[in-house]
């Protein structure tokens, strides 16, 4: 499976975590910011999170839109399953009904607990048919949440929020708009600036990119010249309403968007910053900046919450100078110089002005 984040940040996290399971995750633990993706109905949200998962697991198009909230959470949990010599001794346990199902990759919603879902088309059935169960076929919004989890050891723990309105505090925005409507009228947008005044927490993306009229583009708005977004805005190009009737997989979608921004005559000189890839890129990049602000402050906890230990240890008449302390600090000591070059050279980045 593909998935728009590197290897590099689910090892940082990783790492991150095992630290905090050897202090004690009540001293320690890594609060991720949220995800939102906000926009009108079809400006292409479920495709871009779509893309950005790897996976096809979402309602998408004219007739079926989000009609309650997704709260999805992707939870990294290594392979069970290691490949054995190029063969193909692990058969998935699904139906064979859908051909990229992977034993270590599975979804399980609340409102089924204990169910496995192996199939990723079955995971979009049962969103369509709980929507259904709880809205009425044709009936309106609902603001009962839909609460998936996906189980992976390709994706980032983190959460990702459908639908507009659900802004929690905090949260990194994706501020989804379509390219070949006035971005003056973005819902997306205004609900962004609703929430994030300053804008250092709104990402645009520009979707539909390919279905502009020729000879426009998005250059001026990418320049920051039309509204312009601290963190800027990123194009991409999903699969069309088309591609999904022929069942176009994601790997060939991105495949045909990076060959659209490599060779359209507006794009093909920045096409570095353009597409899902830089999209999960830049997330990556603003995750990393999130870690790196905390690191000081785990570390200023673990180090108050030790000498409160060695104190009543002291105290009772224990052992002075207590070895544990020390190692549990040489772990987020290594972990920082460890990973201190991916982290800065990662946040550094983030200063760069793309386009
Ligand atoms: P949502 O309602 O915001 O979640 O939008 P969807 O992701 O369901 O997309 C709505 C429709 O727009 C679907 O038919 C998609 O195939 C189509 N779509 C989304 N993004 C793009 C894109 O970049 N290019 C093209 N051609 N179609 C897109
Ligand atoms: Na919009
Ligand atoms: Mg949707």
């Amino acid at each position: 499976m593909s998935t728009g984040f590197g290897t590099e940040i689910v090892s940082v996290i990783n790492k991150l975590q095992d630290v905090f399971t050897a202090v004690g995750s009540n001293v320690a633990s890594i609060d991720l910011p949220q995800i939102c993706v906000l926009g009108s109905q079809s400006s292409g949200k479920s495709s871009v999170l779509e893309n950005i998962v790897g996976r096809d697991f979402l309602p998408r198009g004219t007739g079926i839109v989000t009609r309650r909230p997704l709260v999805l959470q992707l939870i990294n949990r290594p392979s069970q399953n290691p490949k054995q010599n190029g063969d193909a001794a692990e058969k998935p346990k699904t139906d064979g009904g859908d051909p990229n199902a992977n034993p270590d990759e599975w979804g399980e919603f609340l409102h089924l607990p204990g169910e496995k879902f192996y199939d990723f088309h079955k995971i979009r059935n049962e969103i369509v048919r709980d929507t259904e169960a709880k809205t009425g076929r044709n009936a309106g919004i609902s603001p009962l949440p839909i609460n998936l989890r996906i189980y992976s050891p390709n994706v980032l723990t983190l959460t990702l929020v459908d639908l507009p309105g659900l802004t929690k505090p905090g949260c990194i925005i994706l501020a989804v708009t379509a390219a070949n409507v006035d971005l003056a009228n973005s819902d997306g947008l205004k609900l962004a600036r609703d929430v994030d005044p300053e804008g250092t927490r709104t990402i645009g993306v520009l979707t539909k990119v390919d279905l502009m009229d020729q000879g426009t583009d998005v250059v001026d708005i990418l320049a920051g010249r039309v509204i312009p977004l601290r963190l800027g805005y990123v194009p991409v190009v999903n699969r069309g309403q088309r591609d999904i009737e022929a069942s176009k997989s994601i790997a060939a979608a991105l495949e045909h968007e990076r060959l659209y921004f490599e060779n359209h005559p507006s794009y093909k000189n920045k096409a570095q910053y353009c597409g899902t890839p830089f999209l999960a890129h830049k997330l990556n990049m603003i995750l990393m900046y999130h870690i790196r602000s905390m690191l000081p402050d785990i570390k200023a906890r673990i180090t108050q919450q030790l000498q409160k230990y060695s104190l009543e240890l002291q105290q009772l008449g224990g052992p002075m100078g207590d070895n544990s302390s020390s190692v549990v600090l040489n772990i987020i000591t290594e972990f920082t110089s460890e990973f201190r070059t991916t982290i800065d050279g990662n946040t550094n980045d983030l200063s760069l002005n793309e386009l």
